[in-house]
């Protein structure tokens, strides 16, 4: 049976990078706007430079530009992704669904937890520079300070992850999630998790909806 694709959905900090990672062990191929957006960041063009700008002051990027760039780095005739960080508007969604899923099977699960508990998580993550795997100081600390277990490269300590640009961020959520999750409850696709918990124990959830 052909798996659906995945349109990973939560606040910043609900853990939708380490699910991810979790879920590309079923197959899938992972896809986070965030990600792509930094990487244009590190290009120093003058789009990176426009986002940069956005991205530190918790705003959003807009809708086309971060279309074009998922578009330029996707396949899905190779096979399943994670959408993660895509969509962050119900015009996103639209997007989404009508260029790129179109008839495909998806589903949309959301990564829910108390806004309370993500800024602490975020203040204390680190991300690998090298490989992106992610970390956080307080539950799940690299073996050797400020170096990545799996591939040895530095930790890095990601820009908009500063308590008052964490704040920004987390008001534009709560302005955008409400029509996104409407968009799909509506469409039928939508699945809610439990994200408050240990991530293995929210991952088997996930499994559950993924192979059901
Ligand atoms: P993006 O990179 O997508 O950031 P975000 O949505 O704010 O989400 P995060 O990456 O911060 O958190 P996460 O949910 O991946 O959590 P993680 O697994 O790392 O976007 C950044 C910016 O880019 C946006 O603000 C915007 O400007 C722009 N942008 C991106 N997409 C866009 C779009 N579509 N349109 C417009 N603009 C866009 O976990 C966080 C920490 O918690 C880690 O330390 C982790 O170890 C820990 N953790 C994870 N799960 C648990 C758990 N269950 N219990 C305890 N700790 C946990
Ligand atoms: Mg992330």
């Amino acid at each position: 049976m052909a798996k659906p694709q995945i349109i990973l959905l939560g606040a910043p900090g609900s853990g939708k990078g380490t699910q991810a990672a979790k879920i590309v062990e079923l197959g899938y191929y992972h896809v986070s706007t965030g990600d792509l957006l930094r990487a244009e960041i590190k290009k120093a063009s003058n789009l990176g430079k426009k986002i940069q700008d956005l991205i530190g002051n918790g705003q959003l990027v807009d809708d086309q530009t971060v279309l074009d760039l998922l578009q330029a780095n996707i396949n899905l005739a190779k096979g399943e992704y994670i959408f993660d960080g895509f969509p962050r508007t119900e015009v996103q969604a639209t997007m989404l669904d009508k260029q790129i899923v179109k008839k495909a099977k998806a589903v949309a699960i959301y990564l829910d937890v108390s806004l309370d508990e993500l800024v602490s998580r975020i203040v204390n993550r680190r991300t690998c520079g090298g490989c992106n795997e992610i970390y956080n100081l307080i539950n799940k600390p690299p073996k050797k300070e400020g170096v990545c277990d799996l591939c040895g490269k530095g930790l890095v300590h990601r820009k908009d992850d500063n308590k008052e640009t964490v704040q920004n961020r987390m008001d534009v959520f709560k302005e955008q999630i409400d029509p996104i999750l409407a968009y799909y409850e509506t469409k039928g696709m939508l699945k809610k998790v439990d994200a408050s918990i240990n991530p293995d124990t929210t991952f088997k959830q996930i499994r559950k909806i993924v192979e059901s």
